[in-house]
């Protein structure tokens, strides 16, 4: 045992809980090397994750800043955009066309938002959790609802991001594609939360990582990293996630609803690639493109380290059970496995695509083991027929 845990073993629990959040705070600033990065993203950290202010209540509000771009010419000025436009417009849905009238019995633990192996029994009683059945359905529902909530949080982002960048870009075929795009995040949020109010019967606050990335692009005044932080990162995970979801779950519904989602953002995401390579390559100088590089980084650990649902935990295990061990189970999960594999198979080919993984920041990805997707093919090459498919040896995916 060294020093510090005997250090640690001496406060109360709840003291020791605490620290450890402080200690996870800590690591995410030490880590940042970019003097430029540390501070755009020093603000959104100590509201997120220091003073937590996604979890004081409604409303929340963000100071926005951007420039609102406009052009009195009207150019068709970027066909691949106004592509995705005519596409937006043919694949619009209606929300209240989904099968609401399903009763979704989630006593039925073949039916839940996630299967039970979601989580690892054996590795949860080695911890010492010990739960019945009744408890083990209840906690792999609670993920669920937790992750689905986290979905809806990021939505309502979105929604917000779309209608800034909409205004900022100066592609105006991106303008209109924007205005689909808007529309699109509206709806995502009315079915998530139509969902979660329905069927689950529950919301979760949301996490201070999403909440610190989502303040971080909200109230930066540069479109593009709005879209970096939104269309690349928040999407590009969030894209993965719906698709492993969506080969996860029994529960007919929600694997209709996730199907209509899919189709939306692989539309977002594509745009996302397309607007960011052009300005990355054109716009930019090296040293804001290599900034762009070190901010998507460090969101990327934001987010691969710090998914750990501690709501959770809060809920069911605080002073009961360490932070560290809750953690360490968490992240050890087959469910949440197989979320992070997904995920960062499809963001990192398009961090490549728009020229924010060069030789430089390599080194980076190699050291926490994410070079292995360095290959795979961008937003712009991938149907959403393929990411319907995302996972698709979920079934029974304790063993994979
Ligand atoms: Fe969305
Ligand atoms: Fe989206």
């Amino acid at each position: 045992m060294l020093l510090k845990d005997y250090a640690l073993a001496l406060v109360p629990k709840r003291l020791r809980d605490s620290l450890d959040a402080y200690g996870e705070i800590f690591t995410v600033f030490a880590q940042i090397r970019d003097p430029k990065v540390l501070r755009s993203l020093a603000g959104p950290a100590a509201r997120g994750l220091l003073f937590k202010r996604g979890k004081q209540g409604v409303p929340t509000s963000m100071p926005a800043s951007h420039e609102a771009f406009f052009d009195w010419s009207y150019p068709s000025d970027q066909p691949e955009m106004a592509d995705l436009y005519r596409r937006a417009k043919q694949g619009q849905w209606d929300g209240e066309h989904l099968p609401w009238h399903l009763d979704v019995d989630f006593d039925d633990p073949d039916v839940g938002i996630f299967p039970m192996d979601f989580l690892d029994w054996d590795h949860a009683a080695r911890l010492g959790i010990k739960l019945d059945a009744d408890e083990r359905r209840r906690l792999v529902m609670d993920m669920g609802t937790w992750s689905l909530s986290q979905f809806l949080h990021g939505e309502q982002g979105a929604l917000y991001a779309a209608a800034q960048v909409t205004e900022a870009v100066q592609f105006m075929d991106g303008k209109f594609y924007g205005a689909t795009q808007v529309m699109d995040e509206a709806r995502h949020v009315e079915v998530f939360s139509r969902y979660l109010a329905d069927k689950a019967g529950k919301l979760y606050q949301i996490n201070d990582n999403l909440f610190t990335i989502i303040d971080a692009l909200m109230t930066d005044g540069r479109w593009d990293m709005k879209f970096l932080g939104m269309q690349i990162m928040v999407e590009g995970l969030a894209l993965g996630a719906f698709g492993t979801l969506h080969q996860m779950t029994r529960e007919p519904l929600l694997k209709e609803l996730l199907a209509n989602v899919i189709q939306d953002e692989a539309r977002h995401v594509h745009y996302g690639v397309v607007a960011l390579r052009e300005h990355i390559s054109t716009a930019l100088t090296e040293r804001e493109r290599r900034e762009r590089e070190d901010w998507a980084f460090e969101v990327a650990m934001l987010m691969r380290n710090r998914f750990f649902a501690y709501e959770v935990y809060d809920e069911w295990f605080a002073h009961k059970l360490s932070r560290a061990r809750w953690r360490e189970f968490i992240a050890g999960s087959p469910g949440m496995e197989r979320f992070r594999s997904t995920m960062f198979r499809r963001l990192v080919p398009n961090l490549r695509e728009i020229g924010l993984l060069t030789d430089r920041i390599k080194p980076y990805y190699e050291r926490v083991g994410l070079m292995r997707y360095f290959g795979g093919r961008a937003a712009d090459k991938v149907s959403a027929a393929e990411l319907l498919s995302d996972g698709e040896s979920a079934a029974g995916f304790a063993a994979a």
